[in-house]
């Protein structure tokens, strides 16, 4: 592992979007993808324009910036959520928005939009890229920054356990100009990082695969991660369309219902 260079992380004194190499997506990878949250005229993306102004307010109102993505298993769309999430609201935002890919085993953002890269967030962790604007990317025409992983099979938890980690949290916590920082979090039962990561966070999104999550999983997750708050739940996949009474159903029957996290789940102890 190559040693960091301090004069070059401490003379950054913030990390800005425009300190980003721009990337464009190709529009065919991006409607392939479903990737949704992009456009302001695409119904589908409804949704997460609902997520996006309900966490916008937990923000403002209890001081939330640094927010993971997490579920009980597996695929049950969390890297979706995340990518459509913090592109939605990068539309609305003053501040920019950040996205990490913390899924280091399976980091998938880069690939969802098309960018090929060697190095990433991982490289970052290991100490091989000094400086985050190495890793990160600006997506182009909007006000979001995207910091992807390339895969790592081992030693992820010693990297998320590691001081480059705490280095990389303490950047993005203070000094960095983005109003929300998502990160893309492993499922909470695969191994131990999600737990690692939410450690340092503010809280976390809950992804609910409709059909496949089950009560007790949810459960589990929140006795797990506790005491990080949950700030809310998302139920993905969901084939309730706009006629169900909650209203926040999906017309394509997908994307899903967000459930505000009550006192007690948010506490982490319910
Ligand atoms: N609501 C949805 N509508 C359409 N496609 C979806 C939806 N949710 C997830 N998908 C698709 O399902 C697949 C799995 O989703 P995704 O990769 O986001 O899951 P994940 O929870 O991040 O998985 P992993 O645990 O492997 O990280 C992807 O191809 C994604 O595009
Ligand atoms: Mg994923």
């Amino acid at each position: 592992m190559a040693d960091a260079d301090p004069t070059t992380l401490n003379s950054r004194d913030t990390l800005r979007l425009a300190d980003l190499p721009v990337f464009t997506p190709e529009k065919s990878r991006i409607s392939s993808h479903k990737l949704v949250g992009f456009d302001s005229r695409d119904i589908r993306a409804r949704p997460f324009n609902l997520l996006r102004t309900s966490l916008a307010k937990k923000t403002k109102e209890k001081g939330f910036r640094l927010v993971g993505t997490t579920s009980a298993t597996p695929a049950a769309g969390k890297s979706y959520l995340s990518l459509n999430l913090a592109s939605s609201l990068a539309r609305v935002t003053e501040q920019p928005v950040f996205l990490v890919d913390l899924d280091i085993r399976r980091a998938s953002l880069a690939e969802e939009i098309g960018l090929v890269t060697e190095q990433g967030i991982e490289s970052f962790l290991e100490g091989e890229v000094v400086d985050l604007t190495q890793v990160g990317v600006r997506i182009e025409g909007t006000q979001l920054g995207l910091f992807p992983a390339v895969r790592r099979k081992r030693n992820t938890a010693e990297l998320l356990a590691g001081e480059r980690f705490a280095e990389m949290i303490e950047i993005f916590r203070n000094r960095c100009e983005a109003a929300i920082i998502l990160f893309d979090l492993p499922p909470a039962f695969a191994n131990d990082d999600a737990m690692i990561s939410l450690e340092h966070l503010d809280g976390y999104l809950l992804v609910v695969d409709s059909g496949r999550t089950t009560r007790k999983h949810v459960q589990d997750v929140l006795a797990m991660l506790h005491p990080t708050p949950c700030i809310g739940s998302v139920l993905n996949r969901y084939e309730g369309g706009f006629a169900d009474s909650y209203g926040y159903g999906y017309g394509t029957g997908h994307y899903g219902k967000y459930y505000e996290a009550t006192d007690d789940a948010a506490d982490g102890t319910d």
